[in-house]
């Protein structure tokens, strides 16, 4: 058997855990409960701080930490900025005008990940946050995940069908899921692109997608596969959803590519029924 390094090398360790949040694994318990306290716990040391890139701007003192629940003035803020937004080029210029998203100011560039595919598709893919490709390209799904997204999308025969964006328009630092919080100021954005997009079917990709588009509790495995339907946030507007599994996910676990391409094989039969288009 093969010798295994204990405590696993940085990056195995991030990617076992980022398999397994994916996966819907949020606690983790050993056989016996071990008591820390009598053992005489040795403080892990935290590595230094990452320098904040050059371009990051400052971070107003009013912006909320990242923890915290989002506050009420910034959604109150980015709902009037969002629904100011006339065209998809105004909703665009109104998020880079947002200040009450945390993310804004925690290392990503300054420019906002906005979208990118055809303003009028019948098909909205929302991925959870942009990553350092896509940071600095200033465009959704533009890397690795991005690349197998495109090869599926275009396998379905959606190419020019599909709208992209995310449930936050700023790079979370160290690529990790964005918070709830940071979720919900960035919502209204969403909820925006898709009045203006009017798609008819969304595709949410992966677990933090779906948890925040459809206020779930379960894991995605438990979710994707499955029709539910997202609401706006007064009720006015009511859409078919299907979460499936992320490409960053797929990467890392290949096998699991049949069940999300059965997902889109779903999808494109709801979406080209002749006679009920939801
Ligand atoms: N992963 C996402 O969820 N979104 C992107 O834009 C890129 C990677």
């Amino acid at each position: 058997m093969a010798d295994h390094a204990y405590p696993p090398p940085q990056a195995v360790a991030e990617s076992l855990l980022a398999f397994w949040a994916e996966a819907g694994i949020d606690s983790m318990y050993l056989d016996e409960a071990v008591d820390r306290i009598a053992a005489g716990a040795v403080p892990i040391p935290r590595p230094a701080q990452a320098a904040r890139p050059a371009t990051a701007p400052s971070r107003p003192a009013s912006v909320p930490d990242a923890r915290a629940p989002a506050p009420p003035e910034a959604l109150a803020q980015a709902r009037a900025l969002a629904a100011a937004a006339k065209t998809l080029e105004e909703l665009a210029a109104a998020i880079e005008a947002f200040e009450g998203c945390p993310l804004k100011f925690e290392g990503a560039a300054t420019k906002a990940v906005f979208s990118r595919g055809a303003p009028s598709a019948p098909v909205m893919v929302v991925g959870e946050g942009p990553g350092a490709e896509e940071d600095a390209r200033g465009q959704p799904f533009v890397g690795r995940a991005g690349r197998l997204l495109d090869k599926m999308v275009a396998a379905a025969g959606l190419q020019e069908r599909v709208f992209i964006t995310n449930t936050v328009f700023w790079r979370p630092p160290g690529n990790r899921t964005p918070t709830p919080a940071e979720q919900a100021v960035c919502a209204p954005f969403v909820e925006r692109a898709i009045e203006l997009v009017q798609p008819r079917l969304l595709l949410l990709l992966g677990g933090a997608s779906a948890k925040s588009m459809l206020q779930k509790d379960e894991g995605i495995l438990a979710l994707r596969g499955r029709w539910f339907e997202w609401r706006s946030a007064d009720g006015g507007l009511e859409l078919p959803a299907m979460p499936t599994l992320h490409p960053a996910f797929l990467l890392r676990q290949p096998a699991a590519k049949k069940k999300a391409w059965s997902d889109l094989v779903s999808l494109v039969q709801r979406l080209d029924r002749p006679d009920r288009p939801h």
